[in-house]
C-alpha cells in the first residue's frame, strides 16, 4: 500500500461523514455493492443532482431489481419513467446497455475500466466510477467536484478545461490501491459538502493541512474557468390539441437527437425563424403564451397554440393518447411545462378556474 496520509485522512473523514444514498454500500458494512446499482446510480448522476436522482433510482430498481428486468423492459416504459431528469440519450443508452450486459456478458456487469468502457452509454467517467465504486479497482474518477478538489488541493490555477490532465495526474497519485472505492466516494462527499464551488467550508476540511489552495488563500477562487460563450436562444411553437373526448394529440421524438425517443407534443422547429407547422389544419387559438426551457447548448422559446378538434379529427401527424392512458409526468419537461400552460388557460383565453 502507498504511503498517503492525505488519502488516510480522506478515508477517516469518510468513515465518519459519508453520506448515506440509496446506491451506496456505507463504509464499513460487510455488503458488496450491486454493479448494476452502481451503474444505474452513475447514469442518472452525469448532469444531474444527487437530490434529483433519488427518487428516480427508487422508481427504476423497484420496477426493475436487475439488469435482466430492465433488458426486458419495453422501451416506452423505461423512457416514461426517466421522463423529468432530462438528457434523455442516458435513458436510450441505458436500455441498450442493459441489453447489451445480457447478451454479451452473460447478464454481469464486466469488471475493469476497459471492458466496461466497450458498453453503450458508458464514457471514462463512468467506466472508472463503476470499476472503483463496484469492483474497488483503483481508477481514479474525474468529475466536476473531483476536479474541484483536485485544483484546490494542488492549487492548480491553469484554468479549466486545459488543466484537466494535470488534475487527473494528481487524482490518480492520490488513489490508493486500498478501498480505492471509498476514495472515490469520499472525494465525491467532500466537493459536495464542503469544498463547495462558493463559500467552501474549508474550516472543517479533513484536507486543510494539505490544501496548497488555502494556504494561498485562493481557495474560493479555483478552479479558474474560461469564459463560457453565451447561450443562443431558438424559437419554435408548441401545439396542444384537444380531441372531443378530451384525447391530446401526441407524437414520439425520432430516435435520435435532442430529446430522441421521448413522447413530445407537436412542435415547428427549433430556430431563429421557426415556420409555424401545425399537425391539423384548425382554428388555432393564440393564448399570447410562451414556453420557456433551457438546454445545455440553447435557451427554447415555444409559442403556444391550442385547438379542440372534432370527434373524427385526422392530424397529418402524431396520435391521439385517451385522457386514461395519459400520464403527463411521462412527458419531457419542456413539453410538461406547454402542458401545464394549456391546461391553465380556457381556449377563449381566459384564466381557468380551479
Ligand atoms: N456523484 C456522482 N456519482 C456519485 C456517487 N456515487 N455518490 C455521490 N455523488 C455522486
Amino acid at each position: 500500500m502507498r504511503e498517503n496520509t492525505t488519502g488516510t485522512e480522506l478515508l477517516a473523514w469518510y468513515d465518519q461523514n459519508a453520506r448515506v444514498l440509496p446506491w451506496r454500500v456505507p463504509p464499513g458494512s460487510d455488503a458488496t455493492p450491486d454493479p448494476y446499482r452502481i451503474w444505474m446510480s452513475e447514469i442518472m448522476l452525469q448532469q444531474t443532482t444527487v437530490a434529483a436522482v433519488k427518487t428516480y433510482f427508487e422508481r427504476f430498481t423497484s420496477l426493475w431489481p436487475t439488469v435482466a428486468d430492465l433488458a426486458s423492459a419495453e422501451d416506452a416504459a423505461v423512457m416514461g419513467e426517466w421522463a423529468g431528469l432530462g438528457y434523455y440519450a442516458r435513458a436510450r443508452n441505458l436500455l441498450k446497455c442493459a441489453r447489451a450486459v445480457v447478451s454479451d456478458h452473460g447478464g454481469a456487469f464486466p469488471d475493469t475500466e476497459e471492458a466496461l468502457l466497450t458498453l453503450p452509454g458508458i464514457g471514462p467517467y463512468t467506466a472508472a466510477a463503476i470499476a472503483s465504486i463496484a469492483f474497488n479497482r483503483p481508477a481514479p474518477v474525474m468529475d466536476g467536484n473531483i476536479e474541484r478538489v483536485m485544483s484546490r488541493l494542488f492549487c492548480v490555477e491553469t484554468p479549466l478545461p486545459k488543466s484537466k490532465p494535470v488534475l487527473k495526474v494528481h487524482a490518480t497519485r492520490l488513489t490508493p490501491t486500498h478501498r480505492p472505492g471509498d476514495h472515490a466516494q469520499a472525494l465525491m462527499d467532500l466537493g459536495a459538502t464542503i469544498c463547495t464551488p462558493k463559500s467552501p467550508a474549508c474550516g472543517i476540511c479533513p484536507l486543510m493541512g494539505a490544501c496548497t489552495a488555502r494556504k494561498a488563500g485562493i481557495a474560493a477562487d479555483l478552479p479558474r474557468k474560461m469564459p463560457k460563450k453565451p447561450k443562443p436562444t431558438r424559437f419554435g411553437y408548441v401545439y396542444l390539441a384537444r380531441r372531443a373526448d378530451g384525447a391530446l394529440l401526441l407524437e414520439t421524438r425520432p430516435g435520435k437527437g435532442l430529446l430522441g425517443g421521448m413522447l413530445a407534443l407537436p412542435t415547428s422547429d427549433w430556430s431563429d425563424a421557426p415556420t409555424p407547422a401545425p399537425p391539423i389544419d384548425a382554428d388555432w387559438h393564440d393564448p399570447n403564451l410562451e414556453v420557456r426551457h433551457t438546454f445545455t447548448h440553447f435557451h427554447l422559446r415555444l409559442a403556444l397554440r391550442l385547438a379542440d378538434l372534432p370527434q373524427d379529427a385526422a392530424p397529418e401527424r402524431g396520435t391521439f393518447a385517451p385522457m386514461d392512458k395519459f400520464a403527463p409526468s411521462t412527458l419531457p419537461t419542456v413539453f410538461r411545462k406547454a402542458f401545464d400552460l394549456g391546461r391553465s388557460v380556457n381556449i377563449d383565453g381566459a384564466s381557468a378556474k380551479g
